[in-house]
């Protein structure tokens, strides 16, 4: 159905397969936000709209002597600014001649067949396959010459509608953005509802956090100049009874990594305004006569069937319509060991050799030399910005070195962190002026390294030339790029004083660029992408990388929370996830088991792992093989929430066709003659039978979902179990 437009109620109706959204250019051609929910068909619903004389709540002044129409009272689809409207705003503009406002009024829209783009960040894409139209709605001031363009895309199949934000300087001066929100979703009653967030700190990424609605405005945001570890850029609004199996679920995912912003407040008479966008701090960006500055998209995804649901939608969606890279559908990921916590900076050619050769062993097919291989690093207080190699630590050189990993039949990976410098560094020393340092001032110090300024163009080309050197120069099939800081000291050299505002903004742009030089550029390179594990894991990031390195924390009992959190919007298939020393205690099968919740990979030195040890890692690279495609491709359930207590973690993947399952378990938590525990399957066909590992015993899709799996009792603590469920050439009718 895509979307519809009604002229006569003046309605436009955007129509994915299982639901509808709905806008009305109403009373004196505001743009109103009437319904987003299960489909709706065409109805008009701006019936639900009551208007009364509201206290305090001003009325447009075309209203006339008319009290009871108030724009703080209406719900809107961009909200104005200072025409009476007292929450929080879509928009903060200053005007040419300073005023704070903006009286936007529908003046235009069109319906195209395709997605729209942006011309300056990146956005999800439509395959061949997809049905999708775009909306464009015009909003103008009369008064100011600012216009706004509302643009959406409906994906009908995928349940999905993304928005994205334009605002062009029709006027004759200078105009200046203060605060730019890509989407505002405004709810008739939120007092119902809850918002459920992704908070974390280093280490300990994307943990889960839900708070019901009061009358406050609940933030998300980051202001570190990246999306963060501390906060994701996405948000669930949910009602309050919504578990992972039943309820209404609307989610936002901002495809942006600087710093972002999002609001949602429940108002005086229990509407609920949602807005997320560009974080408005320190964000002041000029826009001249005739210029366009562009916001990011919103991925907005609504569902009836709770969040497992939603995480559906939004896995299905970014496994298909985020990424390009041929390693998200077409070319297996590799398992790989990285030599991070093997050897940290201390390693040099025959190190890196002799941890490929045990690797091999394990079943390893790619050996990653991560930081510690350029410049002079020996530790990490220099050399960032030097991508030379440092022929004291490899020897042979980079392109021997490859060769020699090629010949043992493995494939080789590189670490950089292009957005950073070393104040002890032959680049440091040679362009000062290309950091991010406030004149006059010491630039805050964070693992002894400063951010370039990646706004300038200088240091964009510098860097996809340089990067893209060391990757021609020898046959690298993988490239890690980390960041390991946060941005302070927010300054360009290459802008006017009155013009620094927007550096953070520029930043996240250069940095697309670059990107695009690097990773565009190589598309038969496997990347991956890091912050200090997790940080700045978001969707524009996840474009560029099909994998992201989930957290530096590797210890598997943490894992099970960092998985469950990043599970709630993002696909396994992203989650970069490897077995390390880590969780001493842990048995190596257990560790298996976690890290076959994501990408799987090892980060340890192999050489000092046993035989035996090697032997039992080969079996679960094997295993890992085996079960890649359910991994990948499969439904993911969350079968219990490891931040509740419990006395084990379940998840699930399920193929499509419910003909193959993987459930796994870890116990976590055994009681002293405790009670037996099962574990109840989801996703299968209730009328099919299954077999378990392999074994003869059938069982039936129901009674493995409504009367569980028992899970042993007498085993070690932490102890893993794998249910591979297959399904057989039986039904139940057979029994
Ligand atoms: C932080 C990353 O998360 C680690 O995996 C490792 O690459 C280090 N940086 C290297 O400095």
């Amino acid at each position: 159905m895509g979307i519809i437009v009604n002229e006569k109620c003046r309605t436009i109706t955007l129509h994915t397969k299982n639901t509808s959204y709905q806008m009305k250019i109403g009373n004196l051609d505001y743009l109103f936000h009437l319904y987003y929910g299960p489909t709706i068909y065409d109805a008009d619903m701006s019936y639900q709209i009551k208007q009364y004389d509201r206290g305090f709540s001003g009325n447009p002044y075309e209203s006339r002597n008319a009290r009871t129409f108030s724009l703080d009272a209406q719900p809107q689809e961009f909200t104005t600014q200072q025409q009476g409207d007292f929450r929080t705003t879509s928009i903060e503009v200053i005007n040419s001649d300073g005023s704070y406002s903006f009286n936007g009024k529908a003046v235009d829209y069109r319906v195209t067949k395709g997605k729209y783009r942006l011309d300056t960040m990146p956005t999800v894409f439509a395959s061949k396959e997809d049905h999708v139209e775009s909306l464009e709605v015009t909003l103008a001031d009369a008064v100011s010459g600012v216009q706004v363009i509302l643009m959406y895309a409906v994906f009908e199949e995928a349940d999905i509608i993304t928005r994205a934000v334009k605002v062009k300087n029709a006027g004759e001066e200078r105009i200046h953005l203060n605060k730019l929100m890509s989407v505002c979703v405004d709810f008739l009653n939120g007092s119902g509802m809850d918002l459920i967030s992704l908070p974390g700190r280093y280490g300990q990424e994307r943990q889960v956090e839900r708070q019901p609605m009061t009358h406050h405005i609940h933030t998300i945001g980051s202001v570190r100049g990246s999306s963060s570890h501390q906060q994701n850029p996405f948000a669930i609004l949910c009602d309050r009874e919504a578990t992972e199996d039943y309820g209404k679920c609307y989610g936002f995912s901002l495809m942006y990594s600087g710093n972002f912003l999002a609001e949602a407040e429940l108002d005086q008479y229990d509407q609920l305004r949602f807005v997320m966008g560009i974080n408005p701090k320190q964000f002041v960006y000029e826009v001249g006569p005739g210029e366009v500055f562009e916001g990011p998209e919103v991925v907005m995804a609504f569902t009836t069937k709770g969040l497992t649901g939603l995480s559906h939608l939004y896995h299905d969606f970014y496994r298909s319509n985020l990424c390009q890279s041929k390693f998200v559908r077409e070319v297996q990921r590799p398992v790989l060991i990285n030599s991070w916590e093997a050897a940290f900076m201390d390693f040099d050619d025959v190190k890196l050799v002799n941890i490929a050769k045990a690797a091999r062993n394990m079943g390893v097919d790619l050996l990653v030399m991560d930081d510690g291989w350029f410049g002079k690093r020996d530790d990490d207080n220099s050399s960032l910005g030097d991508w030379f190699v440092n022929e004291d630590k490899i020897k042979c050189g980079l392109h021997n070195l490859v060769e020699q990993i090629n010949d043992l039949g493995m494939k080789f990976g590189i670490w950089f962190e292009p957005e950073m410098v070393s104040e002890d560094s032959r680049l440091y020393r040679t362009h000062p002026e290309w950091t991010m340092q406030i004149p006059g001032r010491h630039a805050v110090r964070s693992r002894n390294q400063m951010a370039l300024d990646m706004s300038r163009r200088e240091v964009q080309d510098y860097l996809i030339e340089r990067v893209n050197a060391i990757l021609d120069d020898a046959n690298i099939y993988y490239m890690k790029w980390d960041i390991n800081r946060s941005l302070a000291d927010i300054w360009s050299n290459a802008q006017p004083a009155d013009r620094q505002g927007e550096v953070y903004h520029r930043y996240v742009l250069g940095l697309y660029r670059v990107m695009d030089g690097i990773i565009k550029t190589h598309p038969d390179i496997l990347f991956e992408g890091c912050s200090g594990g997790g940080g700045r894991y978001d969707p524009a990031m996840l474009s560029y990388y099909p994998q992201y390195w989930v957290s530096d924390n590797n210890h598997p009992i943490d894992r099970l929370k960092l998985h469950y959190g990043t599970s709630f919007v993002y696909p396994v298939s992203t989650m970069g996830a490897h077995i390390s020393d880590s969780g001493r205690f842990i048995p190596l099968r257990t560790k298996a088991v976690v890290a076959m919740g994501g990408t799987f990979g090892y980060e340890l030195d192999a050489t000092h792992l046993s035989e035996e040890e090697q032997a039992i890692c080969r079996e679960q690279s094997d295993l890992f093989r085996k079960y890649y495609h359910i991994i990948f491709e499969g439904d993911y359930y969350r079968l219990s929430n490891p931040f509740t207590v419990g006395n084990m973690t379940a998840w699930q993947h399920v193929l499509k066709d419910k003909s193959e399952s993987l459930l796994s378990v870890v116990v976590t938590n055994l009681t002293c003659n405790g009670p037996q525990e099962y574990v109840k399957a989801k996703g299968l066909d209730p009328m099919a039978m299954y077999t378990i590992n392999d074994e003869e015993e059938l069982y039936s899709g129901s009674a493995l979902m409504n009367a569980g799996i028992p899970i042993e009792r007498e085993v070690p603590e932490y102890t893993a179990f794998q249910f591979h469920i297959k399904k057989s050439e039986q039904n139940t009718e057979g029994v």
